[in-house]
């Protein structure tokens, strides 16, 4: 696997990966080419997106790694990072989304990240068990989720 930063040419793969999660029950709305620029290649708050890219040369899946701004949806103290996880299920449990935290969590040092936050749906149990092998622990609930933060290190 390749990993790199993501840009405008990654838009599509990024949405296929979203789409193909979504068939495969694992998230609630499929991801179009428009939501994934404004999401995560436009963000204003966005540190890192990388994306890893296969043996063919398609999208495996990407991680997402933003400053929490004011007001932010996840309801996540400003300043803390905000960090989504999205692997198609033809590339789970291959060490992909290991990788992309190494290369995340170098970019929240690199930004002064102190902690970031990871929002995941509370049946979401390979989420929950990835974020807990990455370093993560629990410290609030909201609606439907678990929150898990961690210390950048
Ligand atoms: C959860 C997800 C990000 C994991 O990514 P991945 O590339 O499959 O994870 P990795 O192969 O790097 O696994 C790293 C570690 O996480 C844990 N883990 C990952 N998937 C797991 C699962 N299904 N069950 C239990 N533990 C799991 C394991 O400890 C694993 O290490 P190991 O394989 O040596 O035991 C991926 O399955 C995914 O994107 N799912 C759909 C979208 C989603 O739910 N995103 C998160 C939204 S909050």
């Amino acid at each position: 696997m390749d990993i790199r930063e993501a840009s405008a040419v990654d838009i599509d793969g990024m949405s296929r990966v979203l789409d193909e999660i979504f068939a495969a029950k694992l998230r609630t709305t499929p991801g179009s080419p428009a939501f994934v620029r404004a999401r995560y290649i436009e963000d204003r708050g966005r540190l890192a997106c990388s994306v890893a890219v296969d043996e063919q040369g398609l999208i495996a899946g990407f991680q997402s790694l933003k400053r929490a701004v004011a007001d932010n949806e996840y309801g996540v103290a400003p300043g803390w990072g905000i960090i989504g996880t999205h692997i198609s299920p033809r590339a789970a449990r291959r060490g992909v989304g290991a990788a992309l935290f190494e290369v995340s969590r170098q970019a929240a040092q690199a930004a002064g990240l102190t902690m970031i936050d990871a929002t995941i749906g509370k049946t979401n149990t390979a989420a929950l068990a990835y974020y807990q092998a990455m370093g993560f622990r629990p410290y609030r609930t909201i609606d439907g989720c678990i929150c898990k933060c961690s210390e950048v290190v």
